[in-house]
């Protein structure tokens, strides 16, 4: 793993003190994942989804809550018939309706639940302590005596009372539950918390105990993992991130933790993460945020120069684990804080070798382009590159432009005036035209002593969108016949139709006092 993955030599430190090994993880995106508000999925939506998560490698799929409405049991009932190696759970409340239900569905695993904290006692569920706990026994010796696996649920057991969570737990222990399951179902609680907790559970009963986190205070994944750390076998996750309100513990997160910060071997095909993220999120409609860790866009994707620079000297400067054991590349992006080194490789990665000076002029303009709002797609810069081959230098160009306004709009007459510093000498000049592009170039014409005339006016733009950069190509002609070509790439077509033509007249000039047409 050491080729793979580059993570502090402290966490080593801390795990000689723990035991963490043969974890399991219980995916519940079709389950829990499906209670995000908003989001419902079809029978064949959900097939997929388990299809994936099985060849993912997940020891457990909660494929739905059967007793919720026919088309949940249909499905539940077709992912169970499809031969996984995962098990395959339904959610039921302990009660024999819910139960019969999932049972019905040929499920390997009933995970029954009834909520235990003194709010949901009160407020919810109007029962005593007593009346919960034997409703908790009846159900799980019920679906014991189905001959399935049975994992059981305190919901809201973080806000319960400990002693009672314990003989909670004692008493489905001797009706025969496999797993004890403790949800942090509204993610009240810290990760310390977790840790004392979770200790005082495994200690008091030899149950296999499982997590199930929420994350209202972006904790689920540190909670599942501190539960982890105090002795917990399982747990239970979803793809993205997804559940109720802010959801659960992250499936991507959790795993890859485990893997690469527990040293925990993982018998999952991380390399499939990417994959059935952007799947989960295509199927849900949830987007991923880009700065998502592990499957967002921007997880390995570097600008800024001196990421870029340590990147390309040795990926793990800036990268913890080789992305491709998560089935992504490393990007380099190019924007506002690219920097030499950035633009260089991916122009030597597209085959375009030039100096360094045209690069570092690059640079300047993606920044301009960059702060103007635009993003710059590996096209643009393409584009941006071509139109510097072949382009007169800064120092030797004779025209420049100084100055430039332009007016156009319904019912006026399209009128531009420019200002061209022309060997040291300001001169100004004003022009209309047909549109805003022809006024400025008959202003820039009418400024130059020479008389040139327009040949060729090409518009391209080069990604689609409106906010698109253009590509501009203009061949100009003078007197004698010689013809040249200036091209330039910018956001604006106005302002990137004049500095083509700019750079036209420019070559115009030099190939003149050479004698030479282009
Ligand atoms: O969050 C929760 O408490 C649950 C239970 C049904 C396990 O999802
Ligand atoms: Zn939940």
């Amino acid at each position: 793993m050491e080729d793979v993955i580059c993570v502090s030599d402290y966490n080593k430190k801390v795990l000689e003190t723990m035991n963490i090994e043969g974890i399991k993880i219980f995916d519940t995106t079709l389950r829990d994942g499906e209670q995000t508000p908003g989001v419902a999925f079809s029978i064949e939506e959900k097939i997929k989804m388990a299809e994936s998560l099985d060849l993912l490698g997940v020891d457990a799929i909660e494929a739905g809550f059967p007793v919720t409405s026919v088309g949940e049991k249909e499905a539940i009932k077709k992912i169970c018939d499809m031969g996984l190696k995962a098990k395959i759970c339904g959610l039921a409340r302990s009660n024999k309706k819910d139960i019969d239900v999932a049972l019905d569905c040929n499920v390997d695993r009933v995970h029954t639940f009834i909520a235990t904290s003194p709010l949901h006692r009160e407020f919810k569920l109007k029962m005593s302590k007593e009346e919960i706990m034997a409703r908790a026994v009846e159900g799980v010796e019920y679906a014991k005596d189905h001959g399935v696996e049975v994992e059981f649920s305190c919901e809201d057991a973080t806000r319960t009372e400990l002693e009672y969570l314990k003989e909670m737990h004692r008493a489905v222990r001797d009706a025969g539950v496999d797993y004890i399951n403790v949800p942090d179902t509204v993610g009240t609680i810290m990760p310390k918390a977790m840790r004392y907790l979770i200790k005082e559970l495994v200690s008091d009963i030899n149950v296999p105990i499982s997590i199930h986190c929420h994350n209202d205070f972006g904790l689920a994944v540190a909670n599942s993992l501190a539960a982890v750390e105090s002795g917990a076998k399982q747990i239970h996750c979803t793809i993205n991130g997804l559940g109720e309100r802010a959801g659960n513990a992250s499936l991507e997160e959790i795993v890859m933790s485990l893997m690469a910060l527990y040293g925990v071997r993982v018998s999952l095909d991380t390399t499939r993460l990417t994959y059935i993220s952007k799947l989960v999120s295509r199927i849900s409609g949830v987007v991923v945020q880009p700065n998502k860790a592990i499957v967002g866009e921007n997880a390995f994707a570097h600008e800024s120069g001196i990421h870029v620079h340590g990147v390309l000297s040795k990926a793990f400067c800036y990268e913890p684990l080789t992305p491709k054991l998560v089935g992504k590349e490393s990007e380099i992006v190019v924007g506002k804080h690219t920097g030499l080194h950035a633009v260089e490789k991916k122009l030597k990665d597209y085959g375009i070798g030039l100096t360094k000076d045209q690069i570092l002029e690059i640079v300047e303009d993606i920044k301009l382009i960059r702060e103007g709002g635009k993003k710059i797609t590996d096209e643009d810069l393409i584009a941006i590159a071509a139109g510097y081959v072949g382009k007169v230098p800064d120092e030797e160009k004779e025209v420049k432009l100084e100055e430039m306004s332009i007016i156009s709009g319904l019912r006026i007459t399209p009128t531009a005036t420019a200002i061209l510093n022309i060997n040291g000498t300001k001169k100004v000049g004003s022009n209309i035209g047909n549109g805003a592009v022809d006024a400025a170039l008959n202003a820039l014409k009418s400024i130059v002593p020479e008389k040139i005339t327009l040949e060729e006016y090409r518009l391209e733009a080069i990604t689609g969108g409106s906010d698109a950069l253009c590509q501009v190509s203009v061949k100009m002609a003078n007197e004698a016949g010689i013809k040249a070509l200036g091209k330039s790439v910018g956001p604006d077509i106005v302002m990137t139709s004049v500095n083509a033509a700019i750079e036209a007249i420019n070559k115009l000039r030099k190939l003149n006092k050479e004698g030479k047409t282009q």
